[in-house]
């Protein structure tokens, strides 16, 4: 499997990267303050919480529920948050600067991890504290570690899916021109052709960058840095561009985060959806699906054929404020026991992080579409690896979404982007 390099704080990231060294203290990165808080409570066992975004797919309570019923003096309290990411992330932040001991174990999306761990919030995973990682995927390993220290458990990963109404598209369209193309259909049938994630908020910054990635660009060059000035990205991002002016994505949709989108596509008011795994569950069972029996699933459109997903996901982390570090992290173990994670896929139809249930017969039976999703996770392009990323994060939804909008043309808009980048102190 390829190993893209990722965005790192280096040379000219200089101040930035000083000050944030300063603070994480002792050369490790990773320790905070001194170190005294990632050397405290590892023994300790007791009652903790466990802190995560909206449960969508309800696999989280049950499993909770289990391990409670086993472990009468360490029960977990599930602490659920909002389902935009953006929020979740800064709810964490103001209760691991807060030092709040009572966020034990907090999901963490793959494009948090940097900046946790090298502001000293999460526990390394290493030494007492270590986990197994034998067969997971790869990509979610690297997703969890900083500087080759992995701080968070991968719990499961995500990559985007081409979702389709299998009874109006036979064949399911290969590249971005060929799913316009189809968009007639949609017309005929009176519903909006195209969706996916356009509100301001990470999921912009997912779409936007597969728009790029699946256009031939790269929002990253191979060293690292910001490459944003090519016909190629501009191409990508004036896809969507396009597509919002001549109405073959609906209008509504800038509005769009995962729910709003997987609820139109339900609603049989789309004809192609961008959005995770998670969406087959939901669309599959939920009483009100217009779509539960012509559900199609598919890799992202690209150039000349396939496209590239960004990657997804989200791992658990053990907090360094944690009154209670062995019971988090014996709960770190159960949530990537091979036991739950078959639980997630056939409950939740959340991707695995375990790469052998992508090729486990029984689970293959009930979801013919893990190879796709396979495929999707294994050819996605992350995004920058950076403790800067909520600054990069910004560059791309404020200029993606100014764009879409139509307030500035797609080629001005990612100029501004790379310069964004840069100034983040991440872009050398
Ligand atoms: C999903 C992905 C996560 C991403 C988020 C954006 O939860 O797993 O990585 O950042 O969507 O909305």
């Amino acid at each position: 499997m390829k190993t893209p390099r990722f965005l790192l704080p280096v040379a000219t990231a200089g101040v930035l990267a000083l000050s944030l060294s300063a603070c994480a203290g002792g050369g490790g990165g990773g320790t905070s303050g001194d170190g005294s808080d990632a050397e405290a409570n590892l023994d300790s066992r007791g009652p903790i919480t466990y802190v995560q975004g909206k449960d969508n797919s309800n696999v989280v309570r049950p499993l909770i529920e289990k391990w409670n019923a086993a472990h009468p003096d360490e029960k977990v309290t599930f602490k659920e948050q909002t389902d935009n990411a953006d929020q979740q992330h800064d709810d964490l932040v103001q209760n691991f600067q807060a030092k709040n001991a009572d966020y034990d174990v907090a999901s963490v999306d793959v494009v948090w991890t940097a900046e946790f761990a090298a502001k000293g919030w999460l526990q390394p995973l290493k030494d007492k504290m270590a986990i197994d990682t034998k067969g997971m995927l790869e990509p979610t390993i690297e997703a969890g570690s900083y500087k080759g220290t992995l701080y968070a458990a991968p719990v499961s990963s995500d990559g985007g899916i081409l979702y389709y109404r299998k009874d109006l598209v036979p064949t399911p369209p290969k590249t971005w021109d060929e799913m316009m193309g189809m968009c007639s259909i949609a017309k005929q049938n009176n519903m909006g052709c195209y969706a996916g994630q356009f509100k301001q908020y990470e999921g912009l910054t997912v779409n936007a960058s597969e728009a790029i990635n699946s256009a031939g660009g790269s929002v990253l060059d191979k060293d690292g840095k910001p490459n944003l000035n090519t016909p190629e990205a501009e191409a990508g991002l004036n896809n969507l561009v396009k597509a919002f002016k001549d109405g073959n994505i609906p209008a509504e949709a800038i509005t769009y985060q995962e729910e709003e989108s997987r609820r139109a596509f339900q609603d049989g008011k789309l004809l192609f959806l961008r959005n995770w795994p998670y969406v087959y569950n939901l669309a599959t069972t939920e009483g009100s699906s217009k779509v539960k029996d012509v559900l199609g699933m598919a890799a992202l459109p690209g150039k000349d054929g396939p496209g590239a997903s960004s990657l997804g996901g989200h791992s658990a982390a053990v907090s360094v404020y944690s009154d209670h570090k062995a019971t988090s992290l014996d709960f770190v173990k159960f949530l990537v026991q091979e036991e739950q994670q078959k639980f997630f896929a056939t409950q939740g139809s959340l991707a695995p992080v375990l790469g052998d249930l992508y090729q486990d017969q029984e689970l293959v039976a009930k979801l013919p579409y893990l190879p796709v999703l396979k495929t999707s996770i294994e050819n996605a392009v992350p995004r920058p690896v950076t403790p800067f990323y909520p600054a990069v994060t910004k560059a791309i939804q404020d200029n993606a979404y100014a764009a879409l909008k139509g307030e500035k043309p797609a080629k001005d808009a990612l100029s501004d982007m790379q310069k964004s980048i840069e100034t983040a102190g991440a872009g050398s």
